[in-house]
């Protein structure tokens, strides 16, 4: 719910959460610690974390994440919001998850969604996904914010990615 702060605001938090990629420690810190960041200063981001696409399989894995552990630790192109996003190769917003069919509940209280593909030489390596106890959590400047951190993390992700 990133309208609720000035333009100001909202690019702090990005350099911030950008800065946390280029810290020291591993790949896989960093970008956990992204995550704990980013969940820890928006109120309506719920549970923020990566899967990761495993090559040539077509499924994603549960990469680091911050919130409440999940029972969706791999996830098939194409199967649910994570799915989708990555069948797709574009964001995916689910502004009310009771009205989404294809949706995979990680918690009763996820209300909306957005995942963002991580893209590396065209091919979606991984993605970042936001899950928020509110409905209608993600506006576009959510959505723009987000990518550009999904796009500052790819470095990361590919040397975190899982081998086939
Ligand atoms: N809700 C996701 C599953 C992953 S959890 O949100 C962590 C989906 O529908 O793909």
């Amino acid at each position: 719910m990133l309208e609720t702060m000035t333009a100001a605001q909202r690019h702090t938090l990005y350099q911030d959460a950008c800065a946390i990629l280029h810290e020291d420690g591993s790949a896989g810190a960093r970008l956990h610690r992204m995550c704990d960041y980013l969940r820890q200063h928006v109120a309506s981001y719920d549970w923020v974390g990566f899967y990761l696409t495993v090559p040539g399989e077509q499924t994603l894995v549960l990469g680091p994440f911050a919130g409440e552990p999940t029972e969706h630790l791999r996830i098939a192109f194409g199967q649910g919001v994570c799915g989708q996003a990555a069948d797709q190769q574009r964001t995916v917003v689910v502004q009310d998850v009771s009205a989404e069919t294809n949706y995979l509940s990680c918690s009763v209280h996820v209300k909306s969604e957005i995942v963002v593909p991580v893209f590396h030489q065209g091919l979606v390596i991984g993605e970042l996904d936001i899950d928020s106890h509110q409905r209608e959590a993600f506006s576009d400047h959510d959505r723009a914010v987000l990518q550009r951190l999904a796009a500052a993390s790819a470095e990361l992700v590919r040397e975190i990615a899982p081998v086939a």
